[in-house]
């Protein structure tokens, strides 16, 4: 299932949308170890904060995370166009503009799905993004504002008309925020009407959800945000379902904690040990959720201060799941990634007592280019 984006050819059907705080290099990273061919795209990036600050880790890429796209977000047109090239420069294979987030302190500003209810200014930001950059362009957007004002398809084709490559349209409203459940037989009504490729969004928790959504809609791609929390392996199941009709087994309990401790080193080695550690709470808390017996382990988690209590807490919790074969198969791995990362990943580096400056030096973490 190839999707034209554009000039570029994506071979999976399949997405891994922005998500503030979750889609950095090191959650993409794992992503991309459980699935070579789904499309990815970083955190939303402020474009005006880009201009003070254009050396932004949010935009660092690895070569080994194509096909991804930077997204940014604004609501000045010449301050989005050079965000834009900003993103071309950094590798991006596309850039996406969020037109959907709904939180009040980015609409406030004009930005985010605020731009859903300014379409005269979306468009301009359209053109001028357009204008300033050579790959392809595809903007992420909501149903509408709110029930009295499902915009979508007339803002889809607007957005096609001015030059846009795709879109990802999540089936609920900006007054909805998370709430009820997403609509996707009106992103079918945004599909029908566009000829670009559409992305529909929301709601798909399994592998079957996926294909159901794309069943109801027609979408020519699914993108899966929420459900990949703690859960990158959804991707390759939702991928290998839409390939083969058999989404496989999801790992055992062992392999989702190995992985768990693997993302929380690599994010302190990447962010240092502070940071690392505080980002680390949340995921290791959805990696573990629905694990039987967890919930002590979650507590104490929540409270970590470093890798090596990580490793301490997990190894309980691996025991407790798998018995001593299980604890055994955990610490093989953390010698493993011990090895790879030092005893002390985010203090190796020299990392100073705030953590947020430690050097990048992750094997998936070279920048595929710097402007
Ligand atoms: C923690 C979090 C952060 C998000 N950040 C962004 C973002 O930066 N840009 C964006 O376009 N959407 C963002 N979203 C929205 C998701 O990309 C997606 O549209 C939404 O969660 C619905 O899809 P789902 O039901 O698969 O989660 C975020 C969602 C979550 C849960």
């Amino acid at each position: 299932m190839t999707v034209h984006i554009g000039s570029l050819k994506v071979t999976s059907p399949v997405y891994v949308p922005p998500m503030a705080g979750v889609t950095d290099i090191v959650f993409r990273g794992i992503v991309r170890q459980v699935d070579p061919g789904c499309l990815l795209a970083t955190e939303m990036v402020s474009s005006r904060a880009l201009m003070n600050r254009p050396e932004t880790r949010l935009m660092d890429l690895s070569e080994s995370e194509r096909p991804i796209g930077i997204q940014i977000f604004g609501h000045e047109p010449d301050v989005m166009a050079q965000a834009a090239v900003m993103a071309e420069r950094r590798g991006a294979d596309f850039v996406d503009i969020n037109m959907g987030c709904p939180v009040p302190k980015i609409t406030r500003g004009k930005d985010g799905c605020a731009l859903m209810r300014e379409p005269e200014l979306a468009r301009e930001i359209v053109r001028a993004v357009r204008a300033a950059i050579s790959i392809p362009l595809t903007v992420k957007f909501r149903l509408g504002w709110d029930d009295q004002t499902r915009t979508a398809v007339s803002f889809g084709q607007m957005l096609e008309e001015a030059g846009v490559n795709a879109v990802t349209v999540h089936g609920r409203t900006r007054q909805q925020l998370y709430s009820g459940k997403a609509d996707w037989q009106f992103i079918g009504r945004v599909k029908r009407a566009l000829s670009i490729p559409v992305f529909g969004n929301g709601d798909v928790f399994e592998p079957e959800d996926a294909v159901r959504l794309l069943e109801t809609t027609g979408c020519d791609g699914v993108a899966v945000a929420r459900g990949t929390l703690g859960n990158p392996w959804l991707i390759a199941r939702i991928s290998r379902l839409l390939a083969t009709g058999n989404a496989g087994e999801p790992p055992d309990e062992v392999e989702r904690l190995v992985t768990a401790y693997r993302h929380c080193l690599r994010l302190i080695a990447y962010k240092g040990v502070r940071v690392g550690t505080n980002e680390s709470r949340r995921h290791l808390t959805h990696y573990t959720k629905g694990i039987p017996g967890s919930a002590p382990y979650r507590a104490r988690l929540t409270q970590l201060t470093g890798a090596g209590q990580a490793a301490e807490i997990i190894a309980e919790l691996a025991w407790q799941v798998g018995g001593s074969e299980g604890r055994r198969r955990f610490l093989l791995a953390v010698e493993q990634y011990n090895l790879e990362y030092g005893e002390d990943p985010g203090k190796r580096h020299g990392d100073a007592e705030d953590g947020v400056h430690a050097p990048v030096d992750v094997d998936a973490v070279a920048p595929v280019a710097v402007p």
